[in-house]
């Protein structure tokens, strides 16, 4: 049985495709049967995935479809049986699809960048994940290099009780150039900060997956 990570934050531009697509990637690279499911209209992965194809061997095989509205369920049904992993992006805003994803989710893994907006704005998330009795992780993104932002954020979440994953992910340009390319920076840019970043992502992952 798949272990299923929803990628939701209600807050637009948080890096919701940008982890969810690296992510996949990364857990693929290590030979791990997996899925990524975009089920965001704007079809963001959908992109990401068309040039992936021209990367043949350079890109770590992923199982790769985005369903619709009602047939998000159905998809991660049938999908649950045959991956490893099931890796969903989901829209912003509470559209069918994240409640969908969430429902159907072992893990809600929630983006956000260190500031007070994306804090603010993640309540929405975390009520969606609690009325479903999902366990719940946050994930920083964008971190600046500098600033106390990091530190503060983390304490605010603790305050709310909620899990923070210790492995973040810095502000690097690499994540939208590996992005453009249909590639995760694992691939794209191996040995840089952003590839390791996201490496320890996928083990952190993998360790709350139990696999
Ligand atoms: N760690 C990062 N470092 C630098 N840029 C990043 C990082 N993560 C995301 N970005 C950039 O931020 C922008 C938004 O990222 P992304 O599209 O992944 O967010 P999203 O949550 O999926 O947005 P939406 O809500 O519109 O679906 C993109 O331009 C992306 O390249
Ligand atoms: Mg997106």
């Amino acid at each position: 049985m798949a272990f299923v990570v929803a990628v939701a934050q209600q807050k637009g531009g948080a890096g919701k495709s940008t982890v969810a697509a690296n992510l996949a990637a990364a857990l693929a690279a290590a030979g791990g049967r997996v899925a990524l499911l975009d089920t965001d209209p704007q079809h963001s992965l959908v992109r990401w995935h068309e040039e992936r194809r021209k990367h043949g061997a350079r890109a770590a095989p992923l199982h790769f479809d985005a369903p619709a509205g009602w047939r998000v369920g159905g998809a991660l049904d049938r999908l649950r049986r045959e991956q490893e992993f099931v890796i969903l992006d989901t829209p912003p805003h509470a559209e069918t699809e994240a409640r969908v994803a969430i429902r159907g989710a072992d893990l809600v893994l929630m983006p956000l960048q260190p500031s007070p907006a994306d804090l603010w704005a993640s309540e929405a998330t975390l009520k969606l994940a609690a009325a479903e009795r999902r366990m719940l992780a946050a994930l920083l993104n964008r971190v600046p290099a500098q600033g106390r932002l990091k530190e503060q954020v983390a304490a605010q979440l603790a305050a709310l009780q909620v899990h923070l994953l210790g492995p973040s992910l810095g502000n690097r340009a690499g994540f939208a150039q590996a992005f453009q390319e249909g590639l995760a920076v694992t691939e794209a840019a191996p040995r840089t900060l952003a590839a390791a970043e996201v490496q320890a992502l996928a083990e952190a992952i993998r360790a709350l997956a139990g696999r």
